[in-house]
């Protein structure tokens, strides 16, 4: 394992499920276990702060984005979203996110979360920004707003992808799209585990989503960016691949979409 070197694209390390005082050793252990940059997928205003002071105690690893999270799409969304666009200007984000539709929690508000997320992938063009994409049960209507925000030559990736390789290849045909993949792919019987055979290792992120969603044999417990070595060798198993080389390519490709190396 020396000598490797990962990046989780999506975690929480400032999430509350991490005690004040243990943060730091959280990201301690993620560095000691190759993760060398850990983003911070936004969530809204409530959760903000914390999360900009963390980057700036650990600003050699820590990069953030700015996204008002699907779940959090209320009727203040308007002013959630000028939020965002004021931690855009004033902070170095690597992508707008988390940012996406939401059905299996947020059925009511599907409308709302569609006007905020086509707000805010307006938003990612203007600052040239990729964007992350938190997608539950609204797969149809992801499409259809993708395809009307074909002008705006948006990139990115499909956070927790859970889906198809049919999934993949509709969003591939929109352009420079990858997917994340996280701790589900260890879980028994996981269909991403059967997708990402014919999801090209080019097109692969790796991901924490920490706390949620720890790998086997973590899973159920609180999770941590230091797991990402678990889940790469997930993959390299799968896809029949060394250790190494699924390090090194999911690195530059998170590398090449957040542009990590113009920091
Ligand atoms: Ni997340």
């Amino acid at each position: 394992m020396r000598n490797m070197e990962f990046v989780d694209t999506h975690t929480h390390n400032y999430d509350e499920m991490y005690p004040e005082a243990e943060r730091d050793a959280v990201i301690e252990r993620a560095l000691a276990a190759g993760v060398k940059i850990l983003i911070q997928a936004d969530i809204s205003s409530h959760e903000r702060a914390s999360m900009l002071a963390l980057a700036d105690r650990h600003p050699d690893c820590l990069r953030i984005m700015a996204g008002l999270y699907p779940g959090s799409v209320g009727d203040d969304w308007r002013d959630e979203v000028a939020a965002v666009e004021q931690t855009l200007r004033e902070r170095k984000a690597v992508a707008v996110g988390e940012i996406g539709l939401d059905y299996h929690y947020g059925a009511d508000t599907a409308q709302l979360q569609k006007e905020a997320f086509r707000v805010q992938l307006e938003l990612a063009c203007e600052h040239d920004l990729p964007v992350n994409i938190h997608l539950r049960d609204a797969t149809e209507d992801f499409f259809s707003i993708l395809e009307d925000c074909r002008h705006l030559h948006l990139r990115g990736n499909l956070h927790a992808f859970g889906g198809s390789a049919e999934t993949f290849r509709r969003l591939e045909r929109l352009g420079d799209w990858y997917v994340g993949i996280g701790g589900t792919v260890t879980f028994k019987n996981a269909g991403v585990a059967r997708s990402i055979t014919e999801i090209p290792m080019e097109r692969i992120l790796l991901e924490t989503d920490a706390p949620y969603l720890a790998p086997v044999p973590y899973r159920g417990s609180r999770n941590e960016s230091a797991h990402i070595p678990s889940i790469a060798a997930k993959i390299a198993e799968i896809k029949g691949l060394p250790l190494g080389e699924v390090a090194r390519i999911s690195t530059e490709n998170a590398e090449r979409l957040f542009a990590l190396q113009k920091l």
